[in-house]
This record gives C-alpha cells, sequence and structure tokens, in this order.
C-alpha cells in the first residue's frame, strides 16, 4: 500500500476537510452529537433529527449536481432483487433525508416478483447503477452455476419476466463506476462479479487490485454480500470496522465499504431494508435500515413461483452433485 499515505482525503479541499474534522469522533463510533439512538432509520428521518450538523441545507434535489467533480451526498444502494417494497421504503427514506446523487451497487433484479418494476425505478429515476450477478445471468451473461438454488430458482423466473425494455437497461450496465476520482462503485470484487467480500483477507486481495488498476481511489462500495461492512486499509495492515451507524473516513487509508441489501428476503435476522449515505466533502458514511412489507412481498413471490419447493431444491442439489462428480 506504499504511497497511499502520501495522497491525504480531501486532495485540493483539504483546508475545507480539515476544519469540517475538528472534533470529530474517532472512525466506527455514534456521533453524539447525532444522538437518536433509535436503531431505524425512519423514525429519526421523521423527527429530522438524524446527524444534526449533517444536514443538506442548500442542497438541490437529486441530480441537481451534475459536476463529477464536485463534493457530494451520495445515496448508496444494493442488492434489490426485485424487493419493490423495500425499494420503496429506501427511496422515501433517503428523499426525506435528501442526497444530490443515488448510486445502486447491481442486482436490482432476481430473487422476488418484481424485477421489471425495479428496473424502471432505478431507470426512470436516472439512478447510476453497476450490473451485479443476478442482472447477468437474467440476461443469460452469466450461468446459474455460482447460485445457490433458491437464487438459481428465482433467477430462472425472473429471466421469464423480464422485459424486453428491463433487459436492454440491464445489458448496458457497466461493471463499475469512478466518482470525483476517488470513489468506485462495483457489486462483488474488482475481479470477480460474483466474488463475497467478507473477510480482511479477501478485502486485502482487493486492495491490491484496487490500486493497481485505479490508484486514486480512496474507497470502493461494493455489495453481493447483503452484509453491511467497512475494512480499512493501510499500507498491508487491514482491519474491519464495526458497522456502525456513521463511521467517519480518515486520509492516508483506503476503504471497502458494504451499506448491506436493500432486500431483506433472505436475511435471518431482521427483514429490514439497508442502505447507505456517503457524503464526500465530510467523508462520512452513514449506515441506515427502515422497515417494509416484508409479508406482501413474499406472498407475491410465491404467487409468482419465485420460491423453490422442497422436492424442486432436492432435484437441484442432486443434479449439481452429478455434474460436481462429471467433472
Ligand atoms: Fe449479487
Amino acid at each position: 500500500m506504499s504511497g497511499r499515505g502520501a495522497a491525504p482525503f480531501g486532495g485540493a479541499h483539504d483546508s475545507e476537510y480539515r476544519g469540517d474534522r475538528a472534533g470529530r469522533p474517532p472512525v466506527g463510533e455514534w456521533n453524539a452529537a447525532a444522538g437518536t439512538g433509535g436503531p431505524e432509520l425512519g423514525h429519526n428521518l421523521a423527527r429530522g433529527t438524524f446527524l444534526a450538523g449533517a444536514g443538506t441545507g442548500g442542497r438541490g434535489p437529486l441530480g441537481s449536481h451534475e459536476d463529477a467533480w464536485a463534493m457530494t451526498v451520495y445515496g448508496i444502494l444494493s442488492d434489490i432483487h426485485g424487493n419493490l417494497e423495500a425499494l420503496s421504503a429506501v427511496l422515501a427514506a433517503i428523499d426525506e433525508r435528501g442526497v444530490d446523487r443515488l448510486v445502486c451497487l447491481g442486482d436490482i433484479v432476481g430473487y422476488n416478483a418484481n424485477s421489471n418494476e425495479c428496473v424502471e425505478i432505478v431507470r426512470g429515476r436516472g439512478i447510476d447503477s453497476v450490473a451485479g450477478n443476478h442482472d447477468l445471468i437474467s440476461i443469460g451473461r452469466l450461468g446459474f452455476d455460482r447460485c445457490a438454488n433458491k437464487a438459481a430458482f428465482a433467477l430462472r423466473r425472473t429471466r421469464k419476466a423480464l422485459s424486453s425494455e428491463s433487459r436492454a437497461f440491464l445489458a448496458a450496465l457497466e461493471p463499475h463506476r469512478l466518482y470525483e476520482g476517488r470513489w468506485l462503485a462495483i457489486h462483488g470484487g474488482l475481479d470477480d462479479v460474483q466474488q463475497y467480500v467478507r473477510t480482511t483477507r479477501q478485502a486485502q486481495e482487493n486492495a491490491v487490485i484496487l490500486q493497481r488498476r485505479f490508484p486514486t481511489v480512496e474507497a470502493c462500495f461494493y455489495g453481493h454480500t447483503h452484509e453491511p461492512r467497512i475494512f480499512e486499509v493501510r499500507e498491508d495492515e487491514v482491519r474491519e470496522l464495526p458497522a456502525a451507524k456513521v463511521s467517519w473516513l480518515q486520509s492516508g487509508k483506503l476503504y471497502f465499504i458494504n451499506s448491506g441489501s436493500v432486500d431483506a428476503s433472505r436475511k435471518r435476522e431482521h427483514k429490514l431494508a439497508e442502505f447507505g449515505v456517503f457524503d464526500s466533502n465530510k467523508l462520512s458514511v452513514e449506515l441506515h435500515r427502515v422497515p417494509y412489507d416484508h409479508e406482501s412481498v413474499e406472498e407475491k413471490s410465491i404467487r409468482g413461483g419465485y420460491r423453490i419447493g422442497r422436492v424442486t431444491e432436492l432435484l437441484y442439489s442432486l443434479r449439481r452433485k452429478i455434474s460436481s462428480m462429471s467433472k
């Protein structure tokens, strides 16, 4: 990781940046000024008390900052998976908070019953998106071999359900997007859209690739695992930070940031839609969760034939075993 320490976060805006950081709490800790203490964004937003002092005063609506080099507040969404209710809840919360730009880290479709509707919202609202593995599998650019049975079954259904407009939109998605020359958006790993980045070792492997291919990038936002995680890389040292509600990025370090998944259908611990907000001026990352109508999503998905039955799942497993034995 040599040389990174010489290029401070903030770059040309360093003086403004230093002033702004006075008195900040260390990375991974709650901002005492925000002080809501509540577990879900919706309530905090409703009271207007979330992250006091970090408001978007003076900022216009989404899309008003067209200058790609301007410091910006980004709403970060990932792994929507055709979950219209979760996407709507997340967008309502983000709209209430106010951001300059929305970025989707891929997997707009697959798993739930409203893939076309989710594509239409992403397209209609001009949400930047990169291609996720489900987006690529659903249009036949990738196969099912690395999918779990549940996902493969739902993706077969998704392939049949996708409109030609949705296919065309998904086919045009890029593998990555770069913002302000310093922030990168990808879906899985840098060289493998289906890689799960869950460990410090995997983050380190990706940091090496990132520095080779995108030497100016200081934070890489990724999805795919559906788990909020922040890895901090300095020289050869990587540590995972607590997935706090607010974290502050520090100069001289490289970050891999996963803000979780909009779709919570496959989560066991909760059924809340997750998203992030990244302020590239204050260098803060907020992790949020909002409730949505999970029962109705599940009901629609069962009715639409997106949920695998027990017998079919056994057949899928058997087929997988036979195919691995024949290799
Ligand atoms: Fe994915």
